[in-house]
């Protein structure tokens, strides 16, 4: 069993019974979490991209629980240079870790780190946890190339609704199409008022326009995938 838990913006943890992964983890100063970043043990973190509302706590997680960073590789060198163990990859490379395979995946956005230096290009990730498939879009654009990393067979995508930074509702519905996932889960969404988006409204488009089932989960909400 694989348990994915939201815990706000685009931060997500994954439980896959031996491992537990988190995702973008930004938590200090994230308005959609009262978790403290020291309530966290990952075993791995991913991280899609530079922007700081995504590395958030990374570097003091890492440290603490000597996880393994799994990123860009110019991110990679970053944190390689503050004494951060971390895993460099590009896009379209795949490769097997303890818990599973990660493929990394192409996003369109941008991706400098918070202390100006350049980051690379940001990234989305295919997880394959125990026979699932999980597609963790990052910060992007809608794009047609989604369809080919569809055709790689999702159970889960999660996807930015926010519009603004990332894609909005609408093109999330048609990235949904491209994707056909069984179940997709959105991110980046009300963390802030430009981001604001009625989730609920989402998901009726989901269901009406697509094959997959809409999973809104709130922040601290988990979901679980058998
Ligand atoms: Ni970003
Ligand atoms: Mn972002």
């Amino acid at each position: 069993m694989i348990e994915i838990t939201w815990i706000g913006h685009s931060c997500f943890e994954i439980k896959t019974g031996s491992h537990t992964l988190l995702l973008d983890p930004f938590i200090t100063g994230n308005p959609a979490t009262d978790r403290a970043a020291d309530s966290f043990s990952p075993d791995f973190i991913l991280l899609s991209h530079g922007h700081e509302d995504h590395v958030g706590d990374t570097i003091s997680i890492a440290k603490r629980c000597r996880a393994t960073v799994i990123t860009n590789y110019e991110i990679f060198e970053w944190l390689t240079k503050q004494d951060v163990k971390a895993h460099g990859m590009q896009m379209g490379g795949e490769f097997g870790f303890p818990f599973g395979r990660v493929k990394m995946t192409i996003a369109f956005h941008g991706s400098v780190l918070p202390d100006g230096t350049y980051g690379g290009n940001p990234a989305g990730f295919i997880l394959k946890l125990n026979g699932q498939n999980i597609y963790f879009a990052g910060d992007t654009a809608l794009f047609s190339d989604m369809k080919l990393i569809g055709e790689e067979g999702l159970d889960v995508a999660i996807l930015p609704i926010g519009d603004n930074y990332t894609m909005g509702p609408s093109d999330s519905v048609r990235a949904t199409k491209f994707l056909s996932p069984k179940q997709v889960i959105p991110c980046h969404f009300d963390t802030w008022p430009p981001i604001a988006q009625d989730a609920q409204a989402w998901a009726h488009e989901i269901r009406s326009q697509t094959m997959a089932q809409p999973i809104v989960l709130a922040p601290g909400e988990s979901f679980q995938l058998n």
